[in-house]
């Protein structure tokens, strides 16, 4: 549960709010005006009306991409002009006396935007007088941008030093979900964890290890386990550097009860393309010419049967190559199975949440985080510094 003040808890009509929002939206690689998923456009919206409403003067900011790369907000200004039927400047220069003079003299109920916080080398710095001048623009800062809760940059963290600083609804309703999920769940919790490697998922796994019923596992780390075991994993991905930390989560997963569930076989391929050569073999058993890059038929009805007996179904990280339609079966046969079930299911954000969206399935799950790393590290178990920052709630 979420311990800080949100913005219900303070006054806010009449007021300059600083609203940090994640507008790290995904832009269109030939044309990058079109953003290709307003989600997390979307979800701030509730923050945002609720703030219009109440009659106070919206200062939006977020980054967008790299330092360096100097992307402007201006196609999130056009989507959030259209979404909230209202128009959005977009302020150039953060630091300008402009700017000051237009936020000052805003009417209750305007929004503006400010240009992409990382176009300052400042912002991730978290530098004092970048976050001091950045500050000075509000009256009260409303942090609701949880893909970003994970960093400690001058627009998440270094405001609070010199704001009265709360969070808004989608910090709230993501905490609720993915804290409540993990920690507070309906059991039997299950836990889906994929991806490519072990070495950036053994926070999670450890971490996860403590709270989970049933761990399945999918996704090319599948491979480092399995030759931890004694498997021939042909030309698969192996972390040879991490079999030892393999065979400790493994050793773990029995002291601690928990049902660790390897894929029992895999689909295998001789190249990563659509055009590949492929076969279903046990993941014990890959020819040396071959590679692992999905879960095969029987692993996809053993995980579908864990997730028809779970409460609630946590996933983070894809079972295959998704990107490659040849290898998205078992990673969309996941997603539909989460859809169809009474579970409460919840996706951590980044890949897992992309998927979900490609099948079409994202309004059939509990929850969908916006946040990427910041979902996994609070998977990890760790305190999230834009979230902690934050005004503890009165008792
Ligand atoms: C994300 O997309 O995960 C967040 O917006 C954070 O972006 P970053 O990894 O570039 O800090």
């Amino acid at each position: 549960m979420l311990n800080k003040k949100t913005v219900r808890d303070v006054q806010v009509s009449g007021k300059r709010v600083l609203v940090r929002c994640d507008f790290n939206v995904p832009l269109d690689k030939e044309n990058p005006n079109k953003i290709t998923s307003d989600k997390r456009i979307v979800e701030s919206l509730k923050t945002i009306n609720y703030l219009i409403n109440a009659g106070a003067r919206v200062i939006l900011c977020s980054h967008l991409g790299k330092t360096g790369q100097n992307k402007s907000l201006a196609p999130v200004a056009k989507r959030l002009s259209e979404l909230l039927e209202k128009d959005v400047p977009l302020l150039k220069d953060i630091l300008s006396q402009e700017t000051k003079d237009f936020v000052m003299n805003m009417n209750d109920g305007d929004v503006c935007l400010l240009e992409n916080t990382r176009m300052y080398e400042e912002e991730e710095a978290n530098d004092a007088e970048f976050s001091r001048k950045l500050a000075s623009l509000g009256e009260l800062f409303v942090n609701d941008a949880f893909g970003s809760a994970h960093r400690a940059h001058a627009s998440t963290e270094g405001v609070t030093h010199y704001l009265p600083s709360v969070a808004g609804f989608l910090i709230e309703k993501e905490i609720a979900a993915l804290d409540g999920g993990i920690n507070n769940p309906k059991r039997p919790l299950v836990a889906i964890v994929g991806g490519s490697k072990v070495s950036s998922k053994i926070a999670v796994l450890t971490n996860l290890l403590d709270k989970v019923d049933t761990l399945l596992i999918g996704g090319a780390m599948t491979y480092t386990f399995v030759k931890a075991q004694g498997g021939n994993v042909g030309r698969s991905l192996v972390e040879d550097d991490k079999i030892d930390v393999a065979k400790e989560i493994l050793k773990k997963a029995e002291e601690k009860n928990v049902k660790f569930i390897l894929p029992v076989d895999t689909m295998a391929a001789d190249d990563m393309t659509e055009v590949a050569n492929v076969m279903v073999c046990e993941p014990y058993d890959i020819p040396d010419d071959y590679m692992g890059l999905d879960i095969g038929p029987k692993t996809i009805e053993l995980f579908k049967a864990e997730i028809a007996l779970a409460g609630t179904v946590v996933w983070n990280g894809p079972v295959g190559v998704f990107e490659i339609s040849k290898f998205a079966t078992g990673t969309n046969e996941i997603a539909n199975a989460m859809a169809q079930s009474d579970a409460v299911t919840i996706i951590g954000g980044g890949d897992s949440a992309a998927a979900v969206e490609k099948a079409g399935l994202s309004d059939q799950m509990s929850h969908v985080s916006t946040g990427g790393g910041a979902s996994l590290e609070l998977m990890e178990g760790k305190k999230l510094p834009g979230i902690e920052a934050l005004e503890d709630k009165d008792e």
